[in-house]
């Protein structure tokens, strides 16, 4: 593969390319010349993306869309036809993570599983998405790549979605060392803007869609957890450029913003920029989730490696990303379309298999 500043175009296959983060991806590779594959089985993202892609996307002959599971996908497809994989496709949102344990560590496990086998066919460079939840409670602000970790009791399902993720991230590492498969890991912080949905516990798009309508906004626990927010349209470019530069591979990235904002700032933030005349309202945990839930106070990415790797600079305030996912959320409404299903987890009725290539 060629390091990053010298690009030909590839051949690019997605997991999960049809949410939130996966449709960014696609159009910034598409608009550089790569050729797209999604596959994704719309179980949190939104069959409206795709149709945002292919409208934006100047060439969407280079875009195809194959709706379906990783798994069952996979297997049809061959690794000689791709030039690398972003393997994003997850069970994500702590909502779901806390409601639906069994899907999110079946998903996340045992789809990354059959991702890697396919890559490690033909040595095929895998970018695999992780997560800050992988730092569990985090032993020290702000969080390093080789930190220790410390989770919370298997009794409270919230940590399941971040121990999936570390094991994601072990049989990745593990298949760099042992077959030295090409892989990176990109633990994102949080992620927010335009397309990301709040029906899976998502924070910016349940107090934007909140504030939009006038109605509270509910901050759990005492709003002074903090969070970091970074916009995705600062997030994708670093993505191609961290597998395309191979002294990236075998490693482990944070991706984020350093600057914190407790979440009860963050409601007032929304409610300010947008003009709403919406209220905060307080709910405890116990009432949103279940007894017992587990929350961490504080995470924050400490950057330097990725800076020393790559260079990286987030620039989007986050005034602009609540705007700007304010105005899409709005269209969204005006256009009436929403999540692929509202439900949790995939719906196999839905599946359809095959590809639908690019029309227009
Ligand atoms: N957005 C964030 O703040 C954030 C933070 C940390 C990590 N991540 C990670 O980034 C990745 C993308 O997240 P996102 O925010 O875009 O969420 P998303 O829900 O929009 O994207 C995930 C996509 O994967 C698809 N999918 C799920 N299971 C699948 C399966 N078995 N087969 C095929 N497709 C499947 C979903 O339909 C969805 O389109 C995930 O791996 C997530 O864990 C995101």
């Amino acid at each position: 593969m060629t390091q990053a500043t010298s690009h030909r175009p590839l051949r690019v296959l997605i997991t999960g390319g049809g949410g939130f983060i996966g449709s960014h991806l696609s159009e910034l590779l598409l608009d550089r010349g790569d050729t797209v594959t999604i596959v994704d089985n719309f179980s949190t993202g939104r069959r409206a993306n795709p149709e945002i892609v292919r409208r934006v996307a100047s060439r969407c002959d280079r875009y195809r869309v194959i709706e379906g599971d990783v798994s069952t996908e996979l297997p049809r497809l061959s690794p000689l036809d791709y030039d690398c994989v972003y393997h994003l496709a997850a069970a994500v949102g702590v909502r779901l993570v806390v409601e639906k344990p069994i899907h999110t560590i079946e998903t996340n496990v045992h789809e990354t599983s059959v991702v890697l086998r396919f890559c490690a066919e033909r040595s095929l460079p895998v970018l695999i998405a992780s997560t800050s939840e992988v730092y569990g409670k985090g032993i020290r602000v702000p969080m390093s790549e080789d930190d220790d970790v410390v989770y919370g009791s298997t009794g409270f399902s919230r940590w399941c979605y971040a121990c999936s993720k570390a094991i994601d991230e072990y049989l990745a590492l593990a298949y760099h060392r042992e077959h030295g498969l090409p892989m990176v890991i990109a633990r994102f912080f949080n992620t927010v803007g335009p397309r990301q949905i709040g029906e899976y516990g998502m924070v910016l798009p349940r107090f934007v869609a909140a504030a939009l309508e006038d109605r509270d906004l509910e901050v759990h626990g005492n709003g002074e957890q903090s969070r970091c927010f970074c916009d995705v349209r600062d997030v994708v470019p670093v993505l191609p450029k961290l597998l395309e530069t191979s002294a990236c591979h075998g490693r482990v990235f944070n991706i984020g913003r350093e600057e914190s904002i407790s979440i009860i700032e963050l409601a007032r933030v929304v409610i300010a920029t947008l003009g709403s005349k919406s209220k905060v309202r307080m709910v405890p945990y116990a009432e949103a989730f279940s007894a017992g839930f587990d929350d961490l106070t504080v995470r924050q990415p400490n950057l330097t490696r990725i800076r020393e790797a790559i260079g990286f600079t987030p620039r989007i305030l986050l005034q602009q990303t609540v705007r700007d996912l304010a105005q899409e959320m709005s269209q969204r409404e005006a256009s009436g379309s929403h999540a692929g299903h509202v439900g949790h987890g995939p719906r196999d009725d839905q599946h359809k298999q095959g590809a639908t290539p690019c029309r227009s």
